[in-house]
């Protein structure tokens, strides 16, 4: 096992992945009140992924702020006759920062394949958007003993002829999304220094600096000790990010163990 470089620091980036929730109302509502709580927060990157159609108000609110702004998917085609699609120009057109792409929800759903995903990444990229690419196994897939296979490729095909260090991976097991079932920090801990690992066999001779999220019910009670495993740079967090509360608390990790 290769073990993480600890001379290279990473900055943590605390994700919301808010999915298939919020109108334009209740999104302006929680940057509202979500906002000065983390105003004084300078040592982590903060992203908030509203659905598509609260993007624009959001964008214009997060303007100036120590808050930036993510979209949840693209289409990778520039324009066109792609209907009820959107694509990277749009995203940045409408203020975001970055992309969440490869989310387990895409690939279950709406047939997000690896090649799919790649062109999603590139596409992305070459418009100037970061990335946060999702990838993990399922309950079916670690069961079989099939976990770091699964990962290998989703990695080396989502991120084929990709540069790394332009992208944010987030490590999200199926199984723990939305489950309350969360990874332990062990389990976290070991699948993202196999990402890692494998990064650095791929040529990519900026895996140390990439930042590794984990994703999969994070709550501002497991937080800590998911931040606390030396390859989590971060957390990419669905369910407990719609509460401004909640997701204060979980971008006040306790730090001290970095
Ligand atoms: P969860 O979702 O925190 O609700 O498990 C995480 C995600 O899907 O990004």
């Amino acid at each position: 096992m290769i073990f993480n470089n600890n001379s290279i620091m990473r900055r943590p980036c605390i994700a919301a992945n808010w999915k298939m929730n919020k109108t334009v109302p209740e999104a302006m509502d929680f940057i509202y009140e979500f906002l000065p709580s983390v105003a004084d927060v300078k040592d982590a990157d903060i992203v908030v992924a509203p659905p598509f159609t609260a993007l624009f108000a959001a964008a214009e609110r997060l303007v100036g702020t120590n808050v930036m702004l993510s979209a949840q998917n693209l289409y990778y085609e520039e324009k066109g006759a792609f209907t009820g699609e959107i694509s990277a120009p749009m995203l940045v057109d409408v203020g975001c920062d970055f992309v969440i792409i490869g989310h387990s929800e895409r690939r279950q759903y709406f047939g997000d394949t690896d090649v799919i995903v790649n062109k999603k990444v590139k596409a992305a990229l070459n418009n100037g958007l970061r990335v946060i690419f999702c990838m993990g196994e399922t309950l079916k897939e670690r069961e079989a003993g099939q976990t770091y296979e699964v990962l290998q490729r989703q990695l080396l095909e989502g991120l084929r002829e990709v540069e790394a260090r332009k992208v944010i991976v987030a490590y999200e097991p199926v199984w723990a999304i939305g489950t309350g079932k969360t990874a332990t920090p062990e389990q976290a801990q070991e699948a993202h220094q196999y990402i890692r690992s494998k990064l650095r066999e791929s040529g990519r001779d900026e895996a140390d600096s990439v930042r590794i999220l984990y994703g999969g019910s994070v709550t501002p009670e497991n937080v800590d000790s998911l931040m606390a495993c030396p390859d989590v740079d971060g957390a990419l967090v669905g369910g407990a990010s719609l509460k401004p509360g909640s997701f204060e608390r979980i971008v006040k990790f306790t730090r001290g163990h970095q």
